[in-house]
């Protein structure tokens, strides 16, 4: 083969293998995330925020996160029911939805979940933003949920012994038990007023988020065994709502094919020329 012909075949292929590589690059970052996250897809229509059998739900992905006993810190608890917990979650572009399943093999007045956010840019732990070596200590938004009530309480903590109700209550909550398994589900307008007490949900953004959940179950003594502290809990995980389909990247992708494309035209042409 000619020596033009071999530079030209060199070219052709490096160009393809970086245009692949930037392709490949960005879809392997987000993919990494995604496993351990929530997603919220954007959905068109009403969100399901009462019904937690709706058919929509099946659009949503789920995330199954394990849940672990409540060992950190006292009072501790060494065996809790819930060992994982299935989340999915929708939004409208207003509002956000989260459906929580879980298996409990009993219904209970005190059964309850609850879900955990950071507040602000202060990294917080999820024992309730509880200053811990590590970590400095930040606000935290808990949206918790109790089957007696069936509703939520929208609250605030910033370590132990300061979880309070909040003044303005923005969630809203509701459960529904069958064979053997709990739907809950969450929903809250994407942000509110009070970005200082409220975790505020930016589609497109990844944020944290945690879980705890209670059987309400009572020991041959009629005592509570999962109550406050004693409950299953997760660690921080993340959660992001779809932003609306952004198809800026394919553009951007298609004139870095088309630069290249030109670049080696030109080339071919000013070499056929030399020859
Ligand atoms: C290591 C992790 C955790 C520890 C050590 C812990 C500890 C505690 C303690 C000591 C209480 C009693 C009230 C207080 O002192 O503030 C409590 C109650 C509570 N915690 Fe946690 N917690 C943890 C994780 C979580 C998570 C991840 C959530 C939410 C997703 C959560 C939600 C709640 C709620 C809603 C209550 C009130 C329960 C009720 O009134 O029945 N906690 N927790």
């Amino acid at each position: 083969m000619k020596p033009a012909n071999q530079v030209t075949l060199w070219v052709v292929r490096g160009g393809v293998a970086v245009v692949t590589a930037m392709i490949l690059g960005g879809a392997t970052l987000s993919m990494a995330q995604e496993s351990v996250a929530v997603r919220a897809p954007m959905v068109k229509g009403a969100l399901p925020v009462d019904d937690p059998n709706a058919a929509v739900w099946s659009s949503a992905t789920p995330a199954t996160f394990p849940m672990s006993p409540q060992v950190h810190w006292q009072n501790r608890i060494q065996e809790a029911t819930v060992k994982n917990l299935t989340v999915r979650a929708l939004h409208d572009g207003t509002q956000v939805a989260f459906l929580l399943e879980y298996a409990d093999p009993t219904q209970d007045p005190d059964d309850g979940a609850a879900l955990e956010f950071m507040v602000g840019d202060k990294k917080a732990h999820f024992a309730h933003g509880q200053p811990m070596a590590q970590v400095e200590g930040g606000p935290v938004n808990i949206w918790f949920w109790k089957n007696k009530e069936n509703k939520a309480v929208d609250m605030s903590a910033k370590g132990f012994g300061t979880l309070k109700p909040q003044e303005h209550q923005d969630v809203k909550a509701k459960g529904a038990y069958s064979n053997g398994t709990w739907k809950v589900v969450f929903s809250r307008s994407l942000s509110t007023e009070h970005p200082n007490e409220d975790a505020q949900v930016t589609p497109g953004e990844f944020i944290n988020i945690a879980f705890a959940v209670w059987d309400g179950r009572k020991d041959a003594a009629g005592d509570l065994v999962e109550k406050g502290s004693q409950k299953a809990v997760s660690s921080w995980w993340y959660f992001r709502a779809d932003a609306p389909p952004d198809y800026s990247s394919y553009m951007y992708a298609a004139m870095a094919v088309a630069v290249a494309l030109g670049f080696q035209f030109v080339l071919i042409r000013k070499l056929k020329k030399g020859q």
